[in-house]
């Protein structure tokens, strides 16, 4: 039998990417959830979720509520009834929440974010009755390693970027503060999602579709400069349209260390991250990670079918690497915050995750997945327009 608190979730980063799906995974399961979460320039909270859930075909009935939350203020910028309300009727608290951005320049606002606002938010779930905390980390907080990364804490302090650091910090800090205040912790370390693999729907268009987004505007490019121009440039550099409309691209890609590229889809996420709330034991480190990743090539063979594009290549031999064309000039330059992603050869270790009930593998990114995916992503011009007010 379920206690009451077992199906009440307070949910922070519910109107994000990986938070919108999770929203929607855990009403349709009946659960009663509380988005801790900010307006919008334009929408309250309360607006911006309505729109959420229409979206994702959710029917929320009395179970979803938000609550407007200040994660720098004390009592999360709450009233003190409010704050003490909310306290009482926490069960369970999953922190998704975070700035994703990889750049140097962020840093000040990610690690406020992601780091420096965790005192508030781990205040919150000492001072509730929460019976467990969910934090959802990354699979790349490990840091700058190789071979086997297993689901434990992490003990490195070498980064590729600021992202990647601040979310190691903020598992060492959470890790301490719960164990300190005896509050069960998991911590879900999920890679590179795309979108649900049934209908190819997602909210967030960077890594896998930041590089596929890149070789599109580069076709476009060329493409333009034959129509226009009748192809003199393009035909300097050896790109040519057929009359089947498919243009060779001569555009290689150099990842000196081959690797595989770990990709999971959106809907993996969420259920694995229920399976692990519904039936995992009170602490843990969970990897949501993908144990047959596919590789770059296989990456550039569904992207080339599905642009129609012939000549890219992903090459790993220093030997084949020539002077670079203009398109690859700019690839390298687009793609140059996720190249560590595109050629990984770390693996990611599963065993605890893998004892789980319904954490079965992530499913294989077909090409069908993957055109449905993209063809999501062109629809909704890369998330300018999903169909709901931001
Ligand atoms: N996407 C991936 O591939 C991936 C992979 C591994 C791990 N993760 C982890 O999964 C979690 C969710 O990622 P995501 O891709 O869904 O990110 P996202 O789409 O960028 O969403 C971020 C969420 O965090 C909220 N947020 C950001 N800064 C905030 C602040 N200062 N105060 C309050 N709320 C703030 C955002 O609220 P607003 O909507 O108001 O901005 C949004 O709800 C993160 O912890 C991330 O590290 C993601």
């Amino acid at each position: 039998m379920h206690h009451e608190s077992d199906r009440t979730v307070v949910l922070t980063g519910g109107t994000g990417f990986l938070g919108t799906f999770l929203l929607s995974g855990l009403l349709e399961r009946g659960y009663h959830v509380t988005v801790l979460g900010r307006s919008s320039k334009s929408l309250s909270l309360s607006d911006r979720l309505s729109g959420i859930v229409r979206w994702l075909g959710t029917n929320p009935e009395a179970r979803l509520s938000a609550v407007e939350a200040d994660f720098s203020k004390n009592h999360l910028g709450l009233d003190e009834t409010t704050y003490r309300h909310l306290c009482a009727s926490a069960g369970k608290i999953i922190h998704c929440a975070s700035d994703t951005s990889f750049s140097e320049r962020d840093r000040k606002r990610v690690m406020q974010t992601n780091v420096n606002s965790l005192s508030v938010l781990l205040a919150f779930a000492a001072d509730t009755l929460v019976d467990h905390l969910y934090y959802i980390s990354s699979a790349y907080a490990c840091g700058r390693c190789e071979g086997i990364c297993l689901e434990t804490p992490i003990a490195n302090d070498s980064f590729t970027n600021v992202y990647e650091e601040s979310k190691a910090q903020a598992e060492r800090i959470i890790r301490l503060r719960c164990k300190d205040c005896g509050i069960p912790l998991s911590i879900l370390r999920p890679s590179i999602v795309y979108g649900h693999s049934e209908t190819g729907m997602a909210l967030n268009f960077n890594a896998l579709y930041y590089v596929i987004r890149s070789l599109l505007y580069i076709r476009d490019i060329f493409i333009k400069d034959i129509a226009a121009h009748g192809g003199e440039r393009s035909k300097k550099w050896g790109f040519q349209l057929d009359d089947a409309g498919i243009l060779y691209m001569p555009l290689d890609i150099y990842l000196p260390s081959g690797g595989t590229v770990n990709l999971i889809p959106v809907d993996y996420f969420v259920d694995s991250t229920i399976s692990i709330m519904e039936h995992a034991g009170m602490d843990g480190i969970y990897h949501l990670t993908n144990d047959h990743p596919p590789d770059m090539s296989t990456l550039i063979e569904y992207t080339q079918r599905f642009l129609r594009l012939r000549g890219v290549r992903a090459i790993c031999d220093i030997s084949q690497k020539t002077t670079p064309n203009p398109a690859e000039e700019l690839f390298d330059h687009f793609i140059d915050p996720y190249r560590p992603y595109l050629s990984d050869r770390r693996t990611f270790d599963r065993s605890r995750t893998k004892t789980v009930p319904g954490c079965i593998d992530s499913p294989p990114l077909t090409y069908e997945v993957f055109e449905r995916c993209m063809a999501y992503a062109l629809a909704s011009n890369w998330g300018k327009a999903v169909g709901f007010p931001k």
